[in-house]
């Protein structure tokens, strides 16, 4: 294994900090699932616009490759290796009222967590074997779940193409083919034992086996934040009761990609902009001073939809679900009355 070629264009945070002294060190070390630098880094080698650049299959991950993480982790989180990451998961706390009663800006809220469970390695290094297991443990422990959290399970193999794009088209269920996680892995043996459970409103959704284990989604139309975080908690409570996740003192909950790590959590709406959207310079100030990341409303790497925007809680690890939820919330506060007095 040689040390990757850099162009200018690769941007990430792992070719920031990759340099060929630490590539030397680094290079034949493994975790226990077999994982070593070359499978940490391909995404961010193959995809130079990356801009974190780097996956994990186990906890061990970030312990044994800890000189090239605890960098990138510090630069995307600001929190440092000594840190340790506590949690509150407690949505009475949260102070909110409706943001937008007469429904003018906020078309729809959306939190969303990531869990990993404990005992099978993350994604990138997952074997189709243990995929099959997971999916099935998971939907088992979700059919158990009662009241508005009950549900069923699609498996992408038991839904026609039809299906799928229509739930992709009205935000239910994540994209095929995203390049990034091609690179780490996590595509492997793709649809095979990938799918979503949801409650008959899709108030409540969990996607298995994308990007991480399980992404636990509460979500609905309009603004209100509180009863969506509500929703959330209790719906984390009732798994979390059922499947043991993966977590450390220092890292909280662990995620295959360092962005997620902590909270693993993005609280978001998609909100309507059209004034502030001309003026982007504007708008970046209200988002930076917020902690805030604008996405479209596709998703992640899609542009926004006339003067939609996706905005979100940048920070996950260091601060909790409350803070990271808080952020969002006074973000878009501030990004409303910008609005208006625009
Ligand atoms: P994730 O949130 O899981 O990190 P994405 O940014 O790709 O990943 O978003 C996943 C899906 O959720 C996309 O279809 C996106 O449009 C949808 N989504 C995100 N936030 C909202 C929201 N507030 N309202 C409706 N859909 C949303
Ligand atoms: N690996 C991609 C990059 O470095 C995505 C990082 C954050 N997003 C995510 N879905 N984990 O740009």
């Amino acid at each position: 294994m040689n040390y990757p070629i850099f162009s200018k264009e690769h941007t990430s945070l792992m070719s920031k900090h990759l340099s060929y002294e630490l590539f030397e060190e680094l290079k034949d070390l493994k975790t226990a699932n077999n994982f070593g630098l070359q499978q940490v880094i391909n995404s961010g080698v193959e995809n130079p616009d990356s801009g974190v650049g780097v996956y994990a299959a186990d906890e061990e991950t970030y312990h044994i490759f800890k000189d090239l993480f605890d960098p990138i982790i510090e630069d995307c989180h600001g929190f440092s290796k000594q840190q340790k990451h506590i949690s509150h998961l407690d949505s009475s706390v949260l102070a909110s009222d409706e943001l937008d009663i007469e429904n003018q800006y906020i078309l729809s809220t959306r939190i969303r967590v990531a869990r990993n469970v404990k005992s099978f390695p993350l994604g990138p290094a997952i074997n189709n074997h243990q995929r099959e297991q997971l999916e099935k443990l998971i939907y088992q422990s979700l059919s158990e779940l009662t009241g508005n959290l009950a549900g069923h399970y699609y498996s992408l193999d038991s839904l026609k193409d039809s299906e799928k794009a229509q739930l992709i088209n009205d935000h239910f269920l994540f994209k095929q083919g995203d390049r990034f996680l091609q690179a780490a892995g996590l595509n492997n043996n793709w649809p095979k034992n990938r799918g979503v459970f949801h409650n008959s409103d899709k108030t409540f959704l969990v996607w298995i086996n994308e990007e991480d284990h399980l992404r636990i989604i509460s979500m609905q139309q309009g603004g209100d934040i509180k009863a969506v975080f509500e929703r959330l908690v209790t719906a984390i409570e009732a798994i979390e009761n059922k499947i043991a996740f993966m977590h450390s003192e220092h890292l909280g909950y662990i995620s295959s990609c360092p962005t997620n790590l902590g909270t693993a959590m993005r609280a978001s709406v998609h909100i309507k902009l059209p004034k502030l959207g001309l003026d982007m310079v504007a708008f970046r100030k209200i988002t930076a001073k917020y902690h805030l990341d604008i996405r479209g409303t596709q998703g992640e790497h899609s542009d926004n939809l006339g003067a939609i925007y996706d905005v979100s809680n940048k920070r996950r690890l260091g601060i909790s679900e409350v803070e990271c939820v808080q952020d969002m919330y006074e973000g878009v506060k501030a990004l409303i009355a910008a609005e208006k007095a625009a």
